[in-house]
């Protein structure tokens, strides 16, 4: 088979690249080694920035996101038993949509089905060749038989624990690390949200997050110990766990149920540099992770997609490989500022075990400035519904 871009992964990030592609008439094919259902399966973060948004609408799979989504003009953050409204459209004219990756992946999913775009799921031993040549490959095994790709690019969209990353020879990268010493243990219930905005809480007890997928399904997360299970939640103790890190009247007012969904994720900043290798270019959780804390993770893939798109079409209409020179450079800058930011976030809003008494007072004055600084708003705000690209 030959193609001009193979792409790795079919997470959001190959995905929407795959069909931003398809708008600028740039053949692909995807390998995916899960199936479409184990994709979907996966629970993460549903938070939109507008820029996410435009570039689903611009690849024709922004519909069902317009007619479902949840548009949020401001967040609260609760910290010394009481809550304060940040305005975010206020601050910046912008808004965020609360809509699940699940369901962006999806429609990302049926659009391609509808392109007739060729996507291989159940692709075993993906392996990316000879991206320092001009004629790179992927081989796959499937149904028993080995095939191969030949192709002018690849994009590895694999996540962090994806072969693309992973085939580059160690020497040429450099990576930046932070692992946080704690965790989220999520919960999603079939509850009406306690509060029409998110509450990211500040508490003594651990940090609380209070978000939701609609008006009558709810996810909750509480900060807990990396070594924790699953078995040492039951709902009861859950509930009464995020009851007692939320102000007074959310409290009363939670309504709750049983989990349908139940998780403990670590968190982790990571960066590896460069983004690009070649004829190899990485995309999304491939090249960066982001703690949860400000749901970037998603947002980043979206506009790591756009950019290697961009370059791409640079490529092939206008016969320059500049945009693809300048990929990983111009992709980077935006990374970093949102590694800093959901950084910044995860180190203003949970409890760390190491930095004490005084730790904890450096946290609530610093939360006592955002929420009574009009500068120091606008800057949280101006990050959290997106720098643009
Ligand atoms: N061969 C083929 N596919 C692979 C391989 C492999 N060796 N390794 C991983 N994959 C697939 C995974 O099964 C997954 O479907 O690559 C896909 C990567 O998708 P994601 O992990 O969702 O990463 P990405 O598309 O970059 O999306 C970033 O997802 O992890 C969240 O918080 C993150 O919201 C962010 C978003
Ligand atoms: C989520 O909806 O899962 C979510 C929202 C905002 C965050 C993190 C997660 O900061």
């Amino acid at each position: 088979m030959r193609t001009k871009v193979a792409i790795i992964g079919a997470g959001p990030a190959g995905l929407l690249l795959g069909q931003l592609l398809r708008t600028y008439g740039i053949d692909n094919v995807i390998l995916e080694r899960h199936t479409p259902d184990y994709v979907l399966g996966r629970i993460r973060a549903g938070l939109l920035e507008e820029g996410t948004v435009k570039l689903l609408d611009e690849v024709g799979a922004g519909q069902r996101a317009h007619a479902e989504g949840l548009v949020h003009d401001g967040i609260e953050l609760a910290f010394g038993g009481e809550r304060h409204r940040i305005d975010m459209k206020a601050a910046t004219g912008k808004t965020v949509m609360i809509y699940g990756q699940t369901e962006v992946t999806l429609d990302l999913m049926h659009a391609r089905e509808a392109a007739g775009l060729v996507s291989v799921y159940e692709a075993a031993d993906v392996m990316p060749h000879d991206f320092d040549s001009d004629h790179p490959r992927v081989t796959y095994l499937k149904d028993g038989t080995t095939h191969e790709i030949d192709c002018d690019f690849i994009a590895g969209c694999d996540g962090f624990h994806g072969v693309s990353r992973a085939s580059v020879k160690p020497s040429a990268i450099e990576t930046f690390e932070r692992v946080y010493p704690f965790g989220w243990l999520g919960i999603l219930s079939d509850t009406p949200p306690v509060s029409p905005e998110l509450i990211y809480s500040n508490h003594a007890r651990g940090f609380a997050l209070c978000t939701m997928r609609s008006t009558r399904r709810s996810r909750y997360y509480v900060q807990c110990p990396l070594d924790d299970r699953v078995e040492d939640w039951p709902d009861e103790r859950f509930w009464d766990e995020l009851k007692r890190r939320l102000d007074q009247r959310a409290a009363d007012s939670l309504v709750t149920g049983p989990a349908i969904e139940k998780s403990i994720a670590p968190l982790r900043s990571f960066v590896a540099e460069p983004m690009r290798f070649g004829r190899l270019l990485l995309a999304g959780d491939a090249a960066h992770i982001v703690p949860p804390t400000g749901a970037k993770g998603l947002n980043l893939a979206a506009s790591d997609a756009h950019y290697l798109a961009t370059a791409l079409r640079e490529y092939y209409d206008e016969k320059t490989s500049a945009g693809i020179d300048h990929y990983s450079a111009t992709a980077l800058t935006r990374v970093w500022k949102a590694v800093r930011f959901s950084w910044w976030m995860t180190s203003m809003l949970h409890k760390f075990p190491d930095t004490g008494a005084f730790g904890a007072r450096i946290q609530l004055a610093e939360l006592d400035y955002v929420v009574n600084s009009k500068s120091a708003m606008t800057s949280l705000s101006e990050n959290y519904v997106g720098l643009p690209f």
